[in-house]
């Protein structure tokens, strides 16, 4: 009889709360990350969304994406990142769970009935309050991050984010490999000046430096964070085209940053970004305002690493890679599919680029000479 009871009231415990979740959705104009419709600490299940089972992912994969872009967004979700399920039946499962970012102000009615299905059928949109379109991709990193510090407030324990495109390729299995692998070579050195790793330890994708306050060799690793990207130090200024940067005054170029089409940060990092929201300048460029966001900060590892192809146009395709960028959706399918059936990214292995190993002992004018 009791036992009827209690699951009675949970019906209408969770009715309400289902009421109340899609009441803020719908009313508040697709914005559930409002803040009057974060459920409050005791309640985190329903905090971390809907379909939040998972409360623990190691890895959050933020994909940043368009209202329009719905069929990017299933080909993704039946693609690459499923690659961290044993797909490749490595026996190895991953933690980390993803949302498509996208912002909910000034959609039409259909894109709101759109929206709405989509969410009710894959719970993974990440719906923020801005206008959805390229001009305020800062905004909705920064509007990301913030949601994130908080949810971690509530409970979601993450250790790393990695933000990418809609036209972007993740190997999500090697990447989810990989990260414990970098966190060990980093650990397992000695990080002697000049604060690169040593040349046994350095293979050959990646180049690292060290930012503390501290001596190096007292420098405790455990504390450090780590921003891990296809680095660029000497990239002039936008000063025409779609992402002009008119107001920038700071030096002649931008700062180091890792190039948007894929990068990862340290929990720290996101937390760092999402409680200063308020105080940050957004420029054009979201990476671009990313590097300069973490210029300043104390104990972080900045990782170049050559596997990740994520410039404004593919370097071509190599087995490889770990991410890759301006992936057209078939090309998407056919990556997916090499990599279940033959374990490798590509079809067939390109080059369209050169490459650089960045060179963090140089001036960052200097820092990026082909070799290859
Ligand atoms: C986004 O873009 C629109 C139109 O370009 C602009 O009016 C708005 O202030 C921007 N910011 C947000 C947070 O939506
Ligand atoms: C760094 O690590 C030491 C030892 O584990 C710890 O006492 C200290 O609080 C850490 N500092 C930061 C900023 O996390
Ligand atoms: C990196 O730059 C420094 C300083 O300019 C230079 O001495 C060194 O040879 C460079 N390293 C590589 C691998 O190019």
């Amino acid at each position: 009889m009791r036992r009827v009871k209690e699951s009675k009231y949970c019906r209408i415990i969770f009715a309400a709360l289902f009421s109340f979740l899609l009441g803020c959705m719908i009313t508040l104009n697709l914005t559930p990350i409002d803040k009057t419709c974060i459920v409050d600490n005791t309640d985190r299940e329903y905090n971390i969304m809907q379909n939040s089972k998972l409360k623990n992912p190691e890895v959050i994969v933020l994909i940043l994406s368009a209202v329009k872009n719905s069929d990017r967004r299933n080909i993704i979700r039946e693609t690459w990142l499923t690659l961290g399920n044993n797909v490749l039946g490595s026996g190895i499962k991953y933690r980390y769970k993803h949302y498509f970012v996208i912002g909910s102000l000034g959609l039409s009615n259909d894109e709101i009935l759109h929206i709405s299905t989509e969410q009710s059928q894959n719970s993974d949109i990440l719906i923020l309050p801005l206008y959805d379109n390229y001009k305020n991709l800062t905004e909705k990193v920064l509007k990301s991050f913030e949601w994130l510090n908080l949810q971690y407030d509530y409970g979601l324990g993450y250790k790393y984010v990695l933000k990418c495109d809609d036209d972007s390729v993740v190997n999500l299995q090697s990447l989810l490999v990989e990260i414990p692998k970098l966190e060990s070579t980093l650990i397992n050195s000695n990080l002697h000046y000049p604060l690169n790793l040593p040349p046994e330890k350095l293979n050959h994708f990646i180049t690292t430096n060290i930012q503390s306050n501290e001596k190096i060799n007292t420098v405790n690793i455990e504390n450090m964070s780590i921003y891990w990207g296809y680095f660029h130090g000497n990239a002039r200024i936008k000063r025409n085209g779609k992402w002009q940067e008119s107001e920038w005054i700071l030096c002649d170029n931008y700062v180091p940053y890792a190039l948007g089409g894929g990068y990862i940060l340290s929990r720290n990092l996101v937390s760092y970004i999402g409680k200063n929201v308020n105080y940050l300048r957004t420029f054009k460029s979201e990476d671009v305002s990313v590097g300069l966001w973490l210029s300043a900060i104390n104990n972080i590892i900045r990782v170049h690493d050559i596997r990740f192809d994520t410039e404004w146009t593919s370097r071509g395709c190599k087995n490889y890679y770990l991410v890759t960028h301006h992936i057209s959706p078939t090309e998407t399918k056919f990556m997916f599919e090499s990599l279940v059936n033959n374990k490798q990214l590509c079809v067939r292995e390109v080059e369209k680029r050169k490459y650089y190993l960045y060179n963090w002992s140089a001036l960052p004018s200097e820092c990026c000479v082909m070799v290859n």
